[in-house]
């Protein structure tokens, strides 16, 4: 499947990208961190601080190709990807009212360093929910969200509408908008049940006097402060 894409082209324009989400298209730059967003704008959900655009691109009805940048920011030498997909208008923006549809099961990234760091990651065919039928004219919006390693999440959106497979409107894929670098890895996530439901162990606390104790000081420093308001 993937030859098909790569047509005999050069890559040279990789280098030159500012965008994260590089295929189909991308909101906009959320790469800011300023007063308005002093923790940075792409931790906010559900599209990293941009509202709904209206320069939207097409996206074929079938599902489709998926290209983004991930390594931006330090912290992501291991990061979890989702890719989720809204649909609708009841949003606050005007926009899907939440992204809880998930296009791909999670995936993990392995970068090449914790620093910033180049590099492009794409999925060829990235496919609509099972079951979902979207028809051309359709609009929605693509987010992916990557998790850093300490556990918060990036956000990032592309608005589509929905086009039939084919549909000269929808941008081409090639070797230069979806590439996998070759300093990036992947790996699946897997979970290992430790305690099934209703199997769960309590120790004995009530013995502990450390809980009691911790109790306590959860309460010490609203205590101490109103005793400041009080002089
Ligand atoms: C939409 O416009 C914004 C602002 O000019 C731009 O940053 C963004 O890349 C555009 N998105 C698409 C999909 O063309
Ligand atoms: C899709 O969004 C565009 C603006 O981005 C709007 O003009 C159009 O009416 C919308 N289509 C539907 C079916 O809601
Ligand atoms: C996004 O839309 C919300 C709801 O309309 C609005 O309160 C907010 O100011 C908008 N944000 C930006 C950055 O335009
Ligand atoms: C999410 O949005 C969809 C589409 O608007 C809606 O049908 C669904 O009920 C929403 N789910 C939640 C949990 O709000
Ligand atoms: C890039 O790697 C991902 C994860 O292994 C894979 O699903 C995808 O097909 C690859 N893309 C290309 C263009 O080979
Ligand atoms: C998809 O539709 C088929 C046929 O109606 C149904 O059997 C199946 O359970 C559905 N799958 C999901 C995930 O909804
Ligand atoms: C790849 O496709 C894009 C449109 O998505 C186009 O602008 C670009 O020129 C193409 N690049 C090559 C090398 O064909």
């Amino acid at each position: 499947m993937l030859p098909s894409l790569f047509l005999a082209t050069t890559a040279a324009t990789l280098a030159t990208a500012h965008t994260v989400i590089t295929y189909p298209g991308w909101r906009g730059n959320n790469l800011h961190t300023n007063e308005a967003w002093p923790y940075g704008m792409q931790w906010q959900y559900p599209c990293g601080g941009i509202n709904l655009t209206t320069n939207r691109t097409y996206w074929p009805t079938t599902g489709g190709a998926l290209a983004f940048q991930p390594g931006w920011f330090q912290g992501h030498q291991n990061a979890l990807l989702y890719v989720n997909i809204g649909v609708g208008s009841d949003g606050p923006d005007g926009g899907p009212i939440n992204m809880s549809n998930p296009l791909l099961p999670p995936f993990q990234l392995l970068g090449p360093s914790n620093g910033p760091f180049p590099g492009t990651v794409c999925l060829p065919q990235v496919p609509l929910p099972v079951n979902w039928t979207m028809n051309p004219g359709d609009n929605a919006t693509l987010q992916i969200v990557e998790i850093a390693m300490h556990g918060a999440s990036l956000f990032s959106c592309v608005d589509i509408t929905f086009a039939a497979p084919g549909d000269p409107r929808i941008p081409e894929v090639n070797e230069s908008n979806c590439l996998n670098s070759s300093d990036l890895g992947f790996a699946n996530i897997y979970s290992v049940t430790t305690t099934p439901i209703g199997a769960a162990a309590n120790m004995n606390v009530n013995g502990a006097s450390s809980f009691r104790v911790a109790a306590w000081l959860g309460y010490l420093p609203v205590l101490v402060g109103a005793a400041w308001l009080l002089i």
